[in-house]
């Protein structure tokens, strides 16, 4: 041994694996050609293993349980470990299984953008995707959310994150980013997707509904790039590590800054302004 974490195992197995032995991918669906773990439409699902208790990390949307608490189980933790849910952001499809995980897990604590909150608090889901997610479910919100902001410390010990704040593809997206099994690590949501298959730095959706804003995308990616963390691990497709990592987040800054490079682009789809755009 050369004193060097092991690399992260980043394969896409049909059964959850360890990408390092702190951090596991429980669940996801098969977005990207991967073989699913959990439901449609679900997001990547990371379980990060603490001394005292597990975090889920993002929780997917499907109501159903059974999936994600077999894999929780065959993975050596138990649902009843699972302390904390660290959300990445509202979207319907990283967040709405968090009402169903706290009806059967209610000491679990969910923990999420403040700027969701006060969407949620006044029923406005244009974050959650409203007018996506009715089609697939009725919108399910947990009855308690924790505010999370720019710079605070999470904590699964020995483990402890700092919430980043990474805007753009929507208002409410924070990255978690700490060093875990020795290796800088950072959840990105749908902040960064990167590098999937044939397809160079996949970014999120971008959308009026959801109030995208590539300015403030295109600073958040800017600043990404400036700061690659060894491990990135995304919301959707195989997570990063090392030099792909870098190359992926330089990847993402290209694409948008090509996207923004469009004459006229505040008058083209999907960036339609929030005031034109009716939500029902
Ligand atoms: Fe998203
Ligand atoms: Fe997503």
């Amino acid at each position: 041994m050369n004193g060097l974490p092991q690399d992260p195992d980043t394969t896409a197995y049909p059964h959850p694996s360890a990408i390092t032995p702190a951090i596991w991918w429980v669940g996801r669906c098969g977005w990207g050609a991967l073989p699913p773990l959990t439901a449609e439409p679900d997001c990547n699902i990371y379980l990060l293993r603490g001394r005292d208790y597990d975090v889920l990390i993002d929780c997917g949307m499907s109501a159903d349980l059974a999936a994600l608490e077999g894999h929780i189980r065959a993975v050596g933790s138990a649902p009843a470990r699972v302390r904390e849910i660290w959300l990445t952001h509202s979207h319907y499809d990283h967040f709405m299984r968090a009402a169903h995980w706290t009806a059967r897990y209610p000491h679990t604590v969910c923990r999420i953008a403040e700027t969701a909150i006060e969407f949620l608090e006044q029923d406005n889901y244009r974050l959650v995707g409203h007018t996506v997610a009715r089609k697939l479910m009725p919108v399910a919100i947990p009855p308690r959310l924790a505010p999370l902001r720019d710079g605070a410390d999470l904590h699964c010990p020995p483990w402890t994150l700092r919430v980043e704040a990474l805007p753009g593809h929507v208002p409410d997206q924070l990255g978690f980013r700490g060093s875990v099994d020795g290796r800088d690590t950072l959840f990105s949501g749908d902040a960064a997707i990167g590098d999937q298959n044939a397809i160079p730095g996949m970014i999120g959706w971008l959308d009026g509904l959801w109030l995208s804003d590539v300015r403030v995308y295109r600073a958040t990616l800017r600043r990404l790039t400036a700061r690659p963390p060894a491990l990135l691990l995304p919301g959707h497709g195989r997570p990063h590590a090392g030099e792909a990592a870098a190359r992926s987040l330089e990847h993402c800054r290209e694409r948008l800054e090509r996207f923004a490079a469009f004459p006229d682009l505040a008058a083209m789809m999907p960036i339609v302004p929030p005031e034109e755009r009716t939500v029902s």
